[in-house]
C-alpha cells in the first residue's frame, strides 16, 4: 500500500457499515443524521428528561462513594470543580472552563466516530463526548461509551496540563500510525493508559483511566491485591504489544509513576516499534514476562 496517500475520505455510510460488522450487525445507538463532517452535533441539553438527570445523579453518587482514596487527586479535584453532581452537565459550560485551564474544548458527538475523525479532534485539543445516556438497566455495565463514561471519566483529566498535552500528542500519533500501519499497537496504548491506567502516588496506587473511573465494579477490583490480574510498571514497547480484553475486567494494568513519565515515554518516534512489532506475535492480556514485578501481590 502507498502509505503517503492514505485515503482519508470515509463516508458516513461506510463508517456505519464498518461498525455494524464489528458489533455483530447491531446498529450504532446514536443519531448520526445531524452530524457535520467532523461528526459534531448539538448537545441539545434541554431535551434530556428528568429521568435521565436522575439516572446521572445516581451514577455520579455511586462513583463518588467509591473514588476517594482510589482515584488520583488530579481527577477528584477537577471533577469537584466541574459541578457535575446535579444532572447531565451542559458541555458548553465545562468546555469554557476547560479551555481556560488547558486550551481543550469539548465537542458533542452522536457516539462512536471514525478513527481518523477521533484523532483529528484530539490533535486539535477537542475531546468528543457522546450526547446520549445509558438506560437504567445499563447502570452497571454498558458496551458503547455514553455521556457518563465520556464526560465523567475523561473530561476531568483534561484539566491536568501534562495529561492534556499527552492526549493531544496521542491524537497526532494516531494520524501518523494510520499511515505507518501501527493502529493496532497504538490503540493498545490508549486502552492501557487513557482508559485503564493506574498511577503510583505518595499515598499509594491510584486510578487515572476513564474506563475504570466510570465503572462501578472495576474501581474496587483493579486496586485489590491478590486477584488474577497483573499490575506492572508501564513499558511502552511492552504495552504496544499487549492484547486487551473489551468484555471483562482487565487482566493487566500498566502503572506509571507520573504523567510526565507518560508524556516523556511516548514522545519518541514510534515507527521503529511499529516496524518491529508488526512482524511478531502480541502478548496475551494476562502475561507476566520474566523480570516483570507484580506491584499488588
Ligand atoms: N511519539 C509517537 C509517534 O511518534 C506519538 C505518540 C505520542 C503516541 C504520545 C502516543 C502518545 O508516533
Ligand atoms: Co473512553
Amino acid at each position: 500500500m502507498d502509505t503517503t496517500t492514505l485515503d482519508t475520505t470515509v463516508s458516513n455510510a461506510d463508517f456505519l457499515a464498518t461498525v455494524a460488522t464489528k458489533s455483530d450487525g447491531a446498529a450504532l445507538r446514536g443519531d448520526y443524521a445531524h452530524a457535520d463532517e467532523h461528526y459534531v452535533v448539538q448537545q441539545n441539553w434541554a431535551a434530556y428528561t428528568e429521568e435521565e438527570h436522575e439516572l446521572w445523579r445516581k451514577l455520579y453518587q455511586r462513583q463518588m462513594s467509591l473514588l476517594p482514596g482510589r482515584a488520583c487527586d488530579e481527577f477528584i479535584e477537577a471533577l469537584l470543580q466541574m459541578n457535575a453532581a446535579n444532572g447531565i452537565p451542559e458541555f458548553e459550560k465545562t468546555s469554557k472552563e476547560l479551555y481556560a485551564a488547558t486550551g481543550w474544548t469539548i465537542v458533542a458527538v452522536p457516539g462512536l466516530i471514525p478513527e481518523l475523525t477521533f484523532f483529528e479532534h484530539l490533535a486539535n485539543r477537542r475531546f468528543p463526548v457522546t450526547v446520549w445516556l445509558r438506560k437504567p438497566e445499563e447502570f452497571n455495565y454498558i458496551v458503547e461509551p455514553d455521556v457518563f463514561h465520556d464526560f465523567f471519566g475523561h473530561v476531568p483529566m483534561l484539566f491536568n496540563p501534562v495529561f492534556a498535552d499527552y492526549m493531544q500528542l496521542y491524537g497526532k500519533g494516531g494520524l501518523k500510525a494510520m499511515k505507518l500501519g501501527g493502529l493496532d499497537q497504538l490503540a493498545r496504548l490508549y486502552w492501557y493508559t487513557v482508559e485503564f491506567g493506574l498511577i503510583n502516588t505518595k499515598d499509594g496506587m491510584r486510578i487515572y483511566g476513564a474506563g475504570i473511573l466510570s465503572s462501578g465494579g472495576e474501581v474496587e477490583f483493579c486496586l485489590t491485591p491478590g486477584t488474577t490480574s497483573r499490575h506492572i510498571r508501564l513499558d511502552i514497547e511492552r504495552c504496544l504489544n499487549t492484547l486487551y480484553k473489551i468484555d471483562s475486567y482487565q487482566e493487566t494494568y500498566f502503572v506509571i509513576n507520573s504523567f510526565q513519565e507518560l508524556f516523556d515515554g511516548t514522545a519518541p518516534d514510534f515507527k521503529p516499534y511499529y516496524d518491529k512489532l508488526k512482524l511478531g506475535e502480541a502478548f496475551p492480556a494476562n502475561s507476566l514476562l520474566p523480570g516483570e514485578v507484580e506491584l499488588l501481590p
